[in-house]
């Protein structure tokens, strides 16, 4: 290496030739910190040789000044080199776009968006206690999302359920009809009955779709979360035993359930089960109207005519459901305002969610 193999003849000074070769590799703030401690006029190291001078034997004075201001030279050029090079890196990098002097951005730690953290939560909890989980197409015809769940055509409550249709030719068959976008998640209760004899235990998670506007309580496609359980013996007792298991390991322990009776046109009995307000623990408060309580789902007993769309024997099993809305859910555990922040993608709503870890969140009870 050239700037070893010109070693000065005296050793104090070659034990700064590592030094000089490590110049190049500096950068912007270690240079000039350099440059202070070789050249520097208080302290530098060939400033403090220069300074020796005098006090050497006379004879070797001459020889050794000139040895230590050759070797500075030499440190001079290479800084000088060096901080040329590091102008021209920074002028590249400026008309590339690049400003090497802006803050580093932090890491972007990924998060759990809260719907989704609600419906595996969810689906855990119902797995655990022997459910499987099933999906079905988001494009359903007529008969699957409302004929075989025993919606008489033209029936109010389709009014509820008014959806998209797709342009395309209605399917034929006695399962066909028109496409559209399904409104519930039920029609896949049709499509598991049809698939296999019971004993069913299913939990199903998906999207639906409704002709509602975009507000802060409605939106035009959500998830949705439906249960399914079809047996020998099956009652009332299970469906509303599993669901309050359901509302303690979700909520917690200890969270109060009611039900109130309602209809759907594919169960009978149908109830809809409130749980006690998560914010305000049922003393009432906006969130809830005032009331103490928040809705969370629909279920009921499976109606006969259901098993005759599907050809099981109404003597022989029964069965319970339920359909829960995981986005609704989200907003009452999290207390959310308004289920478009759902929607947005915003960082600054999302971020909210990182530092909870799953199963956690800023309103969750401990349990
Ligand atoms: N599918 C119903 C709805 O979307 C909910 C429901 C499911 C009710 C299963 C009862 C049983 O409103």
């Amino acid at each position: 290496m050239k700037a070893m193999s010109e070693l000065t003849g005296y050793p104090e000074l070659d034990a700064l030739l590592p030094r000089l070769e490590a110049v190049p590799r500096l950068d912007a703030d270690a240079l000039a910190a350099e440059i202070v401690a070789v050249l520097g006029r208080k302290n530098g190291e060939l400033t403090a040789a220069l300074r020796s001078v005098p006090s050497r034997p006379q004879e070797e004075r001459k020889a050794y000044g000139a040895a230590v201001n050759r070797l500075k030279v030499r440190f001079e050029e290479g800084f000088a080199q060096r901080s040329e090079a590091l102008e021209a890196e920074r002028r590249v990098a400026e008309q590339a776009g690049l400003d090497l002097t802006m803050p580093a951005r932090h890491r972007w730690v990924g998060a759990e968006h809260p719907v989704t953290r609600v419906i595996d939560e969810i689906v855990e909890i119902f797995r655990a206690i022997g459910f499987t989980v099933a999906v079905g197409p988001e494009v359903e015809t007529d008969w699957y999302n409302f004929t075989a769940l025993n919606f008489p055509a033209d029936h109010p409550a389709m009014d509820m359920h008014d959806t998209l249709y797709v342009d395309a030719a209605p399917l034929s068959g006695e399962q066909g009809g028109r496409l559209l976008l399904r409104t519930h998640t039920s029609p896949v209760q049709i499509r598991t009955l049809l698939q296999a004899p019971p004993p069913v235990r299913v939990i199903i998670p998906g999207l639906v779709y409704r002709n509602d506007p975009f507000d802060p309580s409605h939106a035009p496609a959500f998830s949705q979360i439906e249960g399914l359980a079809v047996d020998e013996g099956i009652s009332f007792v299970d469906l509303k035993a599993t669901l309050v298991h359901f509302a303690h390991r979700f909520f917690t322990p200890t969270t109060k359930v009611r039900f109130r009776p309602s209809f759907f046109p594919f169960t009978e009995p149908s109830a809809e089960m409130d749980v006690e307000c998560q914010l305000c623990h049922g003393t009432g408060c906006p969130a809830c109207k005032g009331t103490g309580w928040m809705e969370i789902l629909g279920c009921g007993m499976v109606h006969p005519a259901v098993f005759e769309h599907t050809g099981i024997d109404a003597e022989r099993y029964t069965g319970w459901a339920f359909g829960m809305g995981p986005h609704r859910i989200a907003m009452l555990r999290y207390g959310i305002p308004d289920i478009r922040l759902l929607y947005e993608g915003d960082m600054r709503f999302l971020e909210q969610f990182v530092t909870a870890g799953p199963g956690s969140g800023p309103r969750r009870q401990s349990t």
